[in-house]
């Protein structure tokens, strides 16, 4: 059989040794591989070669992706849609494997409904907002790199006796500040879907700060972690938080890092190596076998899809995961609830 391989959207570590894990296990059956470049646009662009196994040699360290990705405007559309179908044809492909996160996955759903081959996906996005998975592709690494870096910020902010808010990526899911805070020892951590107010916020930091720095502890840092979706800036947030405490706190500074893309790269960790290597093998049997507009995930909850040959493994119907995604982003999702709901119950604790 002729696979084809491509990564779309925001990049994540652990890519390359999905990509990797895809061609050999692939060419150990005898199957021939090619690798899409940049996404999407690369589809339609006819950005097409055949990967081999000297190609993806010792490729599962690098953080990225060795086949580039994008962001398409034009493939969500009718046209976008049919010239790919088209170009699917003339490269003889009989099965697609969409490496990328829900943006790249609902394209892959779309394809499905009528490309004139088989289309399964993985879940490779540091945001970890993919339905029906535990853990997406580049999450661990991520939340990783976040941490380290707090620890930095740690030390150069108790030499000043300062507060820092540390401001990190996960577009609408508070995924990665949660994880990231309670390992870097937060003091404070800040998500959109805990769905608190402004002024509430700026009253409960007011608070933590002034105990923190009070004479009667030897606290010499407050770290505050949010997430990029929540709606109040980080240079207001700062800005806000220097005048609550100006009066009580003449003394305390209050900074701000916004970590940005440094979480997106980096040496994957060993944790998505494995993940990304598991996938694409599953991915790559199931292709074989016929599977279609489905998506290997990660750890999905019990009684969700159909099992693997691994058992971390579940094929789950990729209508189901965007219906569970769209969940999991406006609040309704179970596994929403539950985390929040913890989080939220150990607000007081962090802060102490
Ligand atoms: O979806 C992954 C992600 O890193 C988000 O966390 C972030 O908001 C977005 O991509 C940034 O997109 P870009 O790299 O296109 O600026």
């Amino acid at each position: 059989m002729r696979f084809a391989v491509l990564t779309s959207g925001g990049d994540a570590p652990g890519m390359n040794a999905a990509i990797r894990s895809a061609v050999k296990a692939s060419m150990a059956r005898g199957h021939e591989v090619l690798g899409i470049e940049r996404g999407y646009a690369g589809l339609l662009a006819g950005d097409v070669r055949p990967l081999t196994i000297d190609d993806v040699d010792g490729i599962s360290r690098f953080g990225g992706t060795i086949l580039g990705t994008a962001r398409s405007q034009v493939f969500p559309t009718e046209a976008g849609q049919r010239e790919a179908a088209q170009i699917i044809e003339r490269e003889g492909i009989d099965g697609l494997l969409v490496i990328g996160g829900n943006g790249s996955l609902t394209g892959a759903h779309a394809l499905a409904q009528h490309a004139p081959c088989k289309v399964v996906g993985l879940a490779a996005s540091i945001d970890n907002d993919v339905g029906h998975c535990h853990l997406s592709i580049g999450v661990d690494t991520a939340v990783n790199t976040i941490v380290e870096a707090c620890d930095r910020i740690s030390d150069t902010a108790r030499a000043h006796r300062r507060a820092f808010v540390v401001e990190v990526m996960g577009r609408m899911c508070g995924y990665l500040a949660m994880r990231a805070g309670i390992a870097a020892d937060a003091d404070a951590i800040l998500y959109r879907e805990r769905d608190m107010a402004e002024d509430d916020m700026i009253r409960r930091l007011k608070e933590l700060m002034i105990k923190s720095f009070s004479a009667r502890r030897s606290k010499r840092r407050v770290l505050i972690i949010k997430s990029e979706g929540v709606a109040v800036p980080t240079h207001a947030l700062v800005d806000r938080l220097g005048e609550a405490i100006a009066t009580d706190l003449p003394d305390v500074a209050v900074r701000s890092t916004i970590l940005g893309h440094v979480v997106r790269g980096g040496s994957p960790s060993a944790t998505d190596r494995v993940m990304g290597q598991r996938l694409a093998l599953a991915a790559t049997w199931a292709l074989e076998r016929g599977a279609h507009d489905v998506m290997l995930a990660w750890e999905a909850p019990r009684g969700i899809g159909e099992a693997t040959d691994d058992p971390a493994v579940r094929s789950v119907p990729l209508a189901d995961v965007l219906a569970e995604t769209k969940n999991l982003l406006d609040g309704t999702s179970a596994v929403t609830k539950r985390r929040v709901g913890l989080l939220s119950k150990v607000e007081g604790i962090l802060a102490l």
